[in-house]
């Protein structure tokens, strides 16, 4: 009986043994985007749809949710904002890029799209961090209950419907 167990040990010690030893040979670190040229396709969409070139970035996320941000951007004033701003669903990979094509234009009197409303949580996180008393906020949604959080006195819309419509949109 002894022998029996021995003879389907060993064969499963020496698979453990093998896998984790060429684990450690052939082990690969994430790898980093080589390059951010963008995409044609990208281009096109953009001349398309007529796109500001000035946010035009070809953004690959990681693939895993990284909780701590990095360095620069915890300190980062819209980071700041949204670390006390209720509810909301934001990835905090989210920011670098955020800091990276908002930040220098933050004084600036913008005008919003946001595509998903939610709580409305983001909508009042730009409006409140988009400085310029002129900036509009305007997000949409597919569910109707997101009309609660259209505040034109605060320069805060909110429209239903979808963005896969064109005309809509
Ligand atoms: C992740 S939540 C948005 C979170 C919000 N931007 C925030 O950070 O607080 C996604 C929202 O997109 C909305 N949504 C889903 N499909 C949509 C579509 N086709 N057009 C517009 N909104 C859509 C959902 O109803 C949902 O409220």
């Amino acid at each position: 009986m002894i022998g029996g167990l021995f003879k389907q040990l060993l064969p499963a010690l020496g698979r453990y043994i093998w896998y984790h030893t060429t684990r450690v040979f052939h082990r690969k670190e994430a790898e980093e985007p080589t390059s951010l040229a963008t995409p044609s396709s990208i281009q096109c969409l953009s001349n398309e749809v007529g796109l500001d070139p000035a946010y035009e970035r070809l953004v690959q996320w990681p693939t895993y949710r990284k909780n701590i941000p990095a360095e620069d951007v915890l300190s980062d004033a819209l980071y700041q904002l949204w670390t006390t701003t209720r509810h909301g669903h934001k990835w905090t990979h989210y920011f670098e890029v955020y800091q990276a094509v908002f930040g220098p234009r933050r004084a600036e009197p913008m005008r919003i799209l946001e595509i998903g409303v939610l709580e409305g949580s983001s909508l009042r996180l730009w409006k409140q961090y988009f400085s310029h008393p002129e900036t509009v906020v305007v997000g949409i949604d597919i569910q109707p209950r997101c009309i609660k959080f259209d505040a034109p006195a605060d320069g805060i819309r909110v429209r239903i419907g979808s963005q896969a419509d064109g005309t809509f949109l």
